[in-house]
């Protein structure tokens, strides 16, 4: 018993000593949208989405596209000086963008799908050594591309010569949620916002940094969160005999039976979510042999204040451990926990040494977890 677990201490340590968070950046667009406002384009009141929700206003990109919102919160993760877009950063000191090695981005609503949204930060910012690409986890993005961030990493370090070297990598979720969402249906509008969030990770063998993570992905066969790519068949030049004529029917289809907005079956995800993102936070305290009361922090997905509360009492412990940032910015999907970390930064939540817990869960379905030591 005892040499299983010296084995498996000596595991742990070996396998996830590196990876760690030197900066973090969130960037909102101007506009604040208000309950109130929103209670002028459908029938719903403040007093309701607080009560069910927490959200008290959102943020709503006008002029700002999601290059200038991830690029702004990249910066603000650099300790670059800010620019046009309001950014709040937490970091250790300024890094040189040429020294980033890998920039992922995770979202569901990239300014184009060629060049992937990674690829328009990079040129941005003049991250000329950085290989970039898109990772679309939904909700879930954060925890997913920081896991995907350290295994690079671990890789690099661990095989010099047999992947590109890996020593900083910028892991940024950023979405406009107002765009893929129904203004007219009352029970998603009043859920989500814009915003983005960076978190700068760094090789450094003398700490912990990344102690565990936890990816699960479950399926949603009835498609509970979905939204699908719309077509247009006018343009179309071909139907099941080949070649034909264009037709002027301008009908959009989509290869699911959903539409081109967010849709949700909202009691089911609330079900979904307060499981997987208790079983996920649960997963890495297992694999970080380490219990909930050695974590100072635990940093969720941003969906609704009530899945939260709900996941704190099932776990037994205050709600006052999870960072709670919904209030100001609603549900900016694979921004939502980067935003959500850069304020627990920010508001001294967070200190050197102490075991922090990010988790999250959404659309795939997805869900997961990663434990580190800030
Ligand atoms: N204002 C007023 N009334 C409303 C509103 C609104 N904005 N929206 C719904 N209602 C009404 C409904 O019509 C319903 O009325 P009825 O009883 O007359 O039929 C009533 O309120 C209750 O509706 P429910 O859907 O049962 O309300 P619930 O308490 O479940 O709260 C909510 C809804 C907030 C959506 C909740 O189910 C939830 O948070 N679900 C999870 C959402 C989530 O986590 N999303 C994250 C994933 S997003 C992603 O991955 C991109």
């Amino acid at each position: 018993m005892l040499h299983n677990t010296t084995m498996r201490e000596r595991c742990v340590k070996e396998a996830y000593v590196g990876c760690t968070v030197i900066g973090c950046g969130k960037a909102l667009p101007k506009l604040s949208v208000s309950n109130d406002d929103l209670a002028k384009l459908v029938d719903t009141s403040d007093e309701w989405i607080v009560k069910r929700t927490g959200i008290h206003e959102r943020c709503i990109a006008i002029s700002e596209s999601s290059t200038d919102l991830a690029a702004a919160a990249c910066s603000a993760a650099l300790g670059a000086e800010g620019g046009s877009i309001e950014a709040s950063s937490w970091n250790l000191g300024q890094v040189d963008p040429e020294s980033i090695d890998l920039l992922i981005c995770m979202t569901i609503t990239p300014d184009a799908t060629i060049p992937c949204q990674a690829s328009l930060i990079k040129m941005r910012l003049g991250l000329s050594n950085a290989v970039a690409f898109d990772l679309n986890a939904a909700c879930s993005g954060c925890v997913y591309g920081i896991t995907v961030a350290e295994n690079m990493m671990r890789a690099s370090q661990s095989a010099p010569g047999a992947c590109n070297p890996i020593r900083r990598a910028l892991v940024v979720g950023v979405e406009r949620l107002s765009r893929i969402v129904d203004w007219t249906d009352r029970a998603t509008c009043v859920l989500f916002g814009d915003g983005a969030g960076a978190v700068l990770l760094e090789w450094n063998e003398s700490r912990k940094g990344i102690i565990s993570s936890f990816l699960k992905n479950t399926d949603d066969v009835e498609l509970t969160l979905s939204r699908a790519n719309m077509f247009n068949r006018a343009l179309f030049p071909f139907d099941e005999a080949g070649v034909a004529a264009q037709s002027n029917d301008a009908a959009y289809d989509c290869a699911i039976p959903v539409t081109e907005y967010i849709g949700m079956a909202g009691r089911t995800v609330f079900k979904f979510a307060t499981t997987a993102m208790r079983e996920a936070i649960e997963a890495v305290l297992e694999r970080g042999d380490m219990t909930v009361d050695q974590v100072a922090r635990i940093v969720p997905h941003q969906a609704n204040e009530r899945i939260i509360a709900h996941v704190a009492k099932k776990m037994e412990v205050p709600l006052d451990l999870f960072q709670v940032s919904i209030g100001s910015s609603a549900n900016t999907s694979a921004a939502s926990a980067l935003m959500a970390l850069c304020d627990a930064y920010c508001q001294g939540r967070i200190s050197q040494g102490d075991n922090v817990v990010m988790a999250g869960f959404g659309g795939g379905l997805t869900s997961g977890a990663v434990l580190f030591e800030a």
